[in-house]
């Protein structure tokens, strides 16, 4: 049974074709990452002209790498949301076009179901899968949440960011400190570098849920701390550096980089994995979780793996291999699996939806 899926809810236009729900036949990825890096950030219709110019040839060759024909294939998967909604509307509308084509069915799947599956679908096809109830926690640039996720593939959503994503302060503090767009990768290789003890950052104590996260104070102190330091000739260094090679290497970034801005990008990086695994850890608990799931690109994360894994947590800790914690295509036919078993098909007149919500 092989599903063809295909992602394009932000900057990545991707597809996959996967068989029984845990073989990867093939995972194709275009990134925008250089269309949208000189600008600091996504650009919504930027994306969606991109997504437009990708898309054929990315499903294409998803096809022909896995050796599927559209006829064989049991489903089409794609992502209905949540995502930029141009974006959205360029996978879904190839997809829908693609089964009333083919007659092969439809199933929309929720971006965040998704990256939720691609652990459970690692986890299974290297026998040891994920016992539910877990506790999951998708952090990317768009999400920050932690869910329960129980037998039947029911969630509840537990605590969530009330501003920013985490991958949302990494790539604000990457861009101010002048290290580019995203930000996550570059401080995640250059935190070892720096003492994650050097600057001090406090959060606010969460009225209401106490489940709650929040990055927006972690950007600001950042931010002072930068202010109150003459800064800007360093950053300018680093601009410059970016404006000449797209992506340096941790030397070159070494060389350009003080020994106390080290210490920050280490100590922000250092709070922000404190604020995740303190709130991940309480989840699991009020829920009993028997596995804990993290998830989204700041998944790829060196230092939350390592925390994570030295925490010695009474549960197993599952994070998927980097290619399948940022954004893909394999990771929507591995939610819509579960899907076709119970033959949850779409109609045609599925729509994107920018804030789909995978639970209240
Ligand atoms: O899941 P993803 O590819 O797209 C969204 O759905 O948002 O996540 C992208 C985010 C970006 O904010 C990026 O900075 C962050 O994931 N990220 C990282 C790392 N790699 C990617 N953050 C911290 N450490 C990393 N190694
Ligand atoms: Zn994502």
């Amino acid at each position: 049974m092989r599903i063809l899926a295909i992602e394009s809810s932000c900057d990545e236009t991707a597809a996959a074709v996967v068989e029984d729900g845990e073989q990867i036949l093939s995972s194709v990825v275009a990134s925008q990452m250089v269309t949208h890096g000189k600008y600091g950030g996504v650009v919504p219709e930027l994306a969606s002209r991109e997504h437009l110019r990708a898309i054929v040839p990315v499903v294409r060759e998803a096809l022909l790498r896995s050796g599927t024909k559209l006829e064989e294939l049991a489903a089409i998967a794609v992502t209905v949301g949540p995502g930029l909604v141009g974006s959205l509307l360029v996978g879904l509308t190839y997809a829908k076009s693609l089964s009333f084509a083919s007659g092969v069915p439809l199933i929309g799947v929720n971006h965040i179901e998704g990256h939720i599956h691609a652990v459970i679908m690692e986890a299974r096809r290297d026998g040891t899968p994920v016992e539910l109830p877990a506790l999951a926690l998708v952090v990317s640039g768009g999400h920050t949440h932690l869910f329960e996720v129980t037998e039947g593939y029911h969630y509840r959503l537990l605590g969530k960011t009330r501003d920013d994503a985490a991958g949302e302060a990494f790539d604000k503090v990457g861009k101010l400190l002048g290290f580019g767009y995203p930000g996550g990768p570059v401080i995640d290789r250059l935190a070892p570098h720096g003492n994650p003890r050097a600057v001090k950052f406090t959060f606010a104590k969460m009225k209401g849920n106490a489940l709650d996260f929040s990055f927006s104070g972690t950007k600001t102190a950042v931010l002072r701390w930068v202010e109150a330091r003459d800064m800007e000739s360093e950053i300018a260094v680093r601009r410059a550096l970016l404006h000449e090679n797209p992506a340096p290497s941790v030397e070159q970034w070494l060389a350009v980089t003080p020994q106390a801005t080290l210490d920050l990008v280490a100590s922000f990086q250092h709070s922000v994995i404190h604020e995740l695994l303190t709130r991940a850890a309480a989840s699991a608990e009020t829920i009993e979780a028997r596995s804990l799931i993290v998830s989204g690109g700041v998944a790829c994360n060196s230092g939350l793996r390592e925390r994570a894994r030295a925490a010695r947590l009474p549960y197993p800790v599952y994070f998927p291999t980097p290619g399948l914690s940022t954004d893909n295509a394999a990771m929507i036919a591995a939610a819509a699996f579960p899907k076709l078993a119970k033959q949850e098909f779409a109609a045609f007149d599925i729509a994107a939806q920018a804030n789909l919500r995978l639970a209240g």
